[in-house]
Order: structure tokens, then C-alpha cells, then sequence
């Protein structure tokens, strides 16, 4: 098989499937995802307190003061890029309005993006034998990868849905607030190791193996991902048109949100939940005092009355 895709302006060639052999040649969108390290500029414990402050009430993420040595090491790349000598002197110039780009750099280095496919599989296995069969027949079914990260999240559902689904239509939204990391999960493209925990049929079916430059890196079936729309979404302000949903994951991301930012998301979330649709979160994350419009029907798997 050979066939082109123009991704993202790119030419892809791609010639056979992974797991089978199948592989792609082409061009590479990559978001690095590394941290730097702290170097010597230290940061004061006002300058921290502001970027505190910055990074709650633009996505009102909660940094508790053990993550000072975390935020001075990420910025410290943009200080260095703008040739400035203090934390104080970049807060200044992004809050200045002269380097608008610059703010949702900020945001991006502030968020903590960790995923990974199939993680926490529950979840992908009471989707597959709980909730699709009780799906209602002769509707799109429509799911929300709410927190998406760089996309192993909603390619791993868009890999369970299409396997499970067929022919039956399905659509999906895959939004995050971090721009570099919605530019990876558009890419789709990832290094070989991230494929671990797909299982082998998966591979088979929705992953292309990259040969030449590409060697050593997979890329998702574009079949798949012209089924997700990416979007930008501030889980901490009024939504987007974004239709209603059966299926909402929202995981990983309430650990980073104080109790009064969780029911405000919880609520948003909930407006645009159809009667009996499901609302999934992390184990590690809890909803107890949050609301009561969810009935919990396993752990961490929800039910909108
Ligand atoms: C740890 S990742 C979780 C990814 C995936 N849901 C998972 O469980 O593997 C948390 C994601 O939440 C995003 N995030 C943080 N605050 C947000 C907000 N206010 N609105 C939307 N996304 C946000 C971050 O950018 C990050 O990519």
C-alpha cells in the first residue's frame, strides 16, 4: 500500500501498516516536551507568587509552593531567549501585552502534560463492554477527551470506538488549554516507545510504522484522526459551541484545580452531558462534595441522571 496525506501542510508518504510492517516516510510535527534545568537566575518568592497567581486565574491551575523550583526551571529558557535577568523582568513583559504570543507560552511551560495510551485501561474496557452496547441506536455517539494532552487519550479511544463501532458513526472532541501540546496530538506522530501498551491488534489496524527519517517513531492512521476535532479549550471559562456529549473523560487534570474551580469545571462540563451520559475521571481524583447531579456507578466512572 502507498498513499499520501497532507498533514498539517506536510506531505506524508506512508507505505505499510505497524505490527504488519507497515511504515511511513515524511516530514515530523515534534512539541518538545523537556524541561530545563534551573541554571542560575534564582526566583524570588514574590516573582512566584505572581506567576501563582497568572497560572490561576488564566486556567486556574493551583501551584502550591513546592513547585517554585518547577516553574523557575521551565521559564528559565524564555528568560534566557529574551536576554533577561530576572523572573520579575519576563512576569513584566508578558503581563505588557509587547510579546502577545508570549502569555500562552508562559501557560504552556506551567502545565503539567504527563499521558500516555491506554492508561488507567478500566476505563477503555467498560466503555468497549459497558457502555457502547447500551449506546442508542441510530444516533452519532459523541465523546469529549476534555484535558487531551499531547493525544494519547483520545487516540486510544478513537482506536477502542473505531474497532467497536464499524460502520456506526462516531465523533470526538479532543480540546486542551496548552497549545504546544494540542500542536502534538494534531500531529499524531510519536516515538516508538509510546506505543507499549497498544495492544498488538490496535498497532495492526490504526498505527504506521516510520521508515527512513521517520524510523524509530509511529504515526496514527489519518482515518482516525479526521474523526477528532482538536480544539483549544479553557476548561476554566465559559465553553465553546461544542454540541452534547454520551461520554465525557475528564481525568488527570481536577488534581491541579482547588474545590471551588472543580465544581465550577465539573458544572461546565455537566451542561453539555446528555441525560445518562457517562463522566469519567481519574482514580486518583475524586468528585465527593462537588455535585450531585453524577451517580457513581464504579470508581471514578460516573452517570449523569
Ligand atoms: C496530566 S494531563 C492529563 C492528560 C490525560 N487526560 C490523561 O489522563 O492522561 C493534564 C492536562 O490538562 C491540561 N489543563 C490544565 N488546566 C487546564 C484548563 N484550565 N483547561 C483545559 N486544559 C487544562 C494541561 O494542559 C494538561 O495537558
Amino acid at each position: 500500500m502507498l498513499c499520501q496525506s497532507d498533514h498539517r501542510d506536510r506531505t506524508i508518504t506512508f507505505t505499510y501498516r505497524l505490527g504488519d510492517g507497515v511504515s511511513y516516510a515524511g516530514d515530523i510535527v515534534h512539541a518538545s516536551l523537556s524541561n530545563v534545568s534551573t541554571g542560575e537566575i534564582a526566583i524570588t518568592d514574590q516573582e512566584f507568587a505572581d506567576f501563582q497567581e497568572f497560572v490561576y486565574q488564566s486556567a486556574g491551575i493551583t501551584l502550591s509552593s513546592a513547585k517554585k523550583a518547577l516553574v523557575s526551571g521551565r521559564l528559565l529558557k524564555r528568560l534566557r531567549h529574551y536576554r533577561l535577568s530576572s523572573y520579575r523582568d519576563y512576569f513584566q513583559m508578558i503581563m505588557s501585552g509587547q510579546e502577545p504570543a508570549e502569555l500562552q507560552t508562559a501557560l504552556d511551560l506551567l502545565t503539567t502534560n504527563e499521558t500516555y495510551f491506554f492508561r488507567e485501561p478500566q476505563h477503555f474496557e467498560y466503555l468497549r463492554t459497558a457502555i457502547l452496547p447500551s449506546r442508542k441506536p441510530g444516533e452519532a455517539f459523541r465523546i469529549w477527551s476534555a484535558a487531551c494532552s499531547s493525544g494519547e487519550e483520545p487516540y486510544t479511544l478513537a482506536m477502542v470506538l473505531a474497532d467497536q463501532l464499524g460502520a456506526t458513526p462516531w465523533e470526538m472532541v479532543a480540546s486542551d488549554i496548552s497549545s504546544r501540546v494540542l500542536a502534538a496530538a494534531q500531529a499524531g506522530q510519536y516515538p516508538m516507545e509510546r506505543a507499549e501498551k497498544i495492544p498488538q491488534a490496535y498497532l495492526k489496524a490504526y498505527c504506521l510504522k516510520g521508515i527512513g527519517a521517520q524510523a524509530g517513531r509511529f504515526l496514527i492512521d489519518p482515518k482516525l484522526k479526521t474523526r477528532i476535532r482538536f480544539l483549544s479549550v479553557n476548561l476554566n471559562a465559559s465553553l465553546p459551541q461544542v454540541g452534547t456529549f454520551d461520554v465525557i473523560f475528564l481525568r488527570n487534570v481536577m488534581i491541579y484545580f482547588n474545590t471551588d474551580t472543580k465544581r465550577q469545571v465539573v458544572e461546565r462540563l455537566l451542561s453539555v452531558l446528555k441525560p445518562g451520559g457517562h463522566f469519567i475521571i481519574s482514580h486518583s481524583e475524586s468528585l465527593h462534595g462537588i455535585t450531585d447531579r453524577l451517580k457513581m456507578v464504579r470508581s471514578s466512572i460516573y452517570r449523569k441522571a
